[in-house]
């Protein structure tokens, strides 16, 4: 099975075409970094404006890169929720007017399950990790999410959320620090290098979320607290004053992510651990992931930063796995901006399951 993928919920317009075992034909991704950079974040009406100048030649490029014509594929899947509703639509609408032209089968699929399966992916030609059995904990962290799952299949029903954030997700506390800090858009990448040379300890900064028992996140105590310190000492005048506050920032929200990977994988008795999302590229919650799984016995895999990062592979895959069962939306595929996933309730968790 060949399968289209489509994907712009948020600033990236991408289109793959992917096998039902995961290898990988065709990746293209047009970031729209520099239309949204001086603006130090997304700005939806641009991104919906760029999606509809991109997504056909993208498209295109994705289908002859695979050496394949439309009519050679099996079937197209589109993100189709959550993210920028007007980001969404571009994608939904293209994918949904190609299926019916072409005549193929078309699924619709959550960004985050995505996400959550990109580990399975195959790049021919880039050294692949290693595969993960089921179930696993999967800890996302991109710009738009951060959140840990417990996956025990590819259907939707069978991921649960058990965790999320309350408030910023992990990558945009980085880009929210970095645009503080006159580091420019996006911030991880800036930050984490800037971090490796400054001292984490050298500047007392809040701890998010440190109750033990909880696997939910909150970053923005952090991220107000660094706007204090600047507040208070005045933006950064030396570098390697600059290079402690990213570093002290980034020590603490990355202790926050490896210890509530770590407690999720503990308490729901799951031995493997799974990396995914923009954040995953982080070079310290890399590291210190691999160390507390060799100190907890967990396995964590961290796939290739292609597959973390947003695209239209994970999409395509995600799709096989819904078109392998026969599904198909054509006619009743619409655009949602929140999540299928549901949540579950834990003891004393404070979460209570939606439908
Ligand atoms: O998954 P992604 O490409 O897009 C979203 O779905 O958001 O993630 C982008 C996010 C940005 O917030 C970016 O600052 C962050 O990932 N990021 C990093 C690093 N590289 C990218 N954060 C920390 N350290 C990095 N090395
Ligand atoms: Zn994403």
């Amino acid at each position: 099975m060949k399968v289209l993928g489509v994907e712009t919920s948020c600033d990236e317009t991408a289109a793959a075409v992917v096998t039902e075992q995961g290898v990988v034909l065709s990746d293209v991704v047009q970031s729209q970094i520099d239309v949204h950079a001086k603006y130090g974040g997304v700005v939806p009406e641009l991104a919906s404006r760029a999606h509809l100048t991109n997504v056909v030649p993208v498209i295109t490029e994705a289908v002859n890169r695979a050496e394949l014509r439309f009519d050679q594929l099996d079937g197209i899947a589109v993100t189709c929720r959550p993210g920028l509703a007007g980001a969404l639509l571009v994608g939904v609408q293209t994918a949904q007017a190609l299926a019916w032209s072409v005549g193929l089968p078309i699924v619709g699929v959550d960004h985050l399950i995505g996400h959550l399966l990109a580990v399975y992916l195959q790049h021919p030609g880039l050294e692949d990790s290693a595969k993960p059995e089921l179930p696993y904990i999967a800890l996302l962290a991109s710009g738009g999410h951060t959140a840990l799952y417990r996956v025990t299949g590819p259907q939707p029903e069978q991921i649960h959320e058990l965790g999320a954030t309350r408030d910023d997700a992990a990558g945009e506390a980085f880009d929210k620090v970095a645009k503080m800090l006159g580091l420019g858009y996006p911030g991880g990448p800036v930050i984490d290098r800037l971090a490796k040379e400054g001292d984490p300890d050298a500047i007392e900064l809040a701890r998010p979320m440190a109750r033990r028992d909880s696997l939910e996140f909150s970053f923005s105590g952090l991220k107000t607290s660094v706007a204090r310190h600047i507040k208070k000492h005045g933006l950064p005048g030396d570098d390697q004053h600059l290079r402690d506050i990213c570093a002290a920032f980034q020590r603490r929200a990355v202790d926050t992510l490896v210890r509530k990977a770590v407690r999720a994988s503990r308490v729901t008795e799951t031995p493997t651990i799974v990396l995914g999302g923009g954040v995953a590229a982080n070079g310290e919650l890399r590291t210190r992931c691999a160390a507390a799984g060799a100190k907890h016995g967990i396995r964590v895999i961290v796939p290739p930063f292609k597959s973390c990062t947003d695209n239209a592979a994970m999409i395509a895959y995600a799709g096989t796995k819904r078109l392998a069962l026969g599904h198909d939306d054509t006619g009743v595929l619409t655009m949602n901006t929140k999540t299928c996933l549901p949540r579950v309730t834990r003891k004393g968790g404070g979460r209570r399951a939606r439908p």
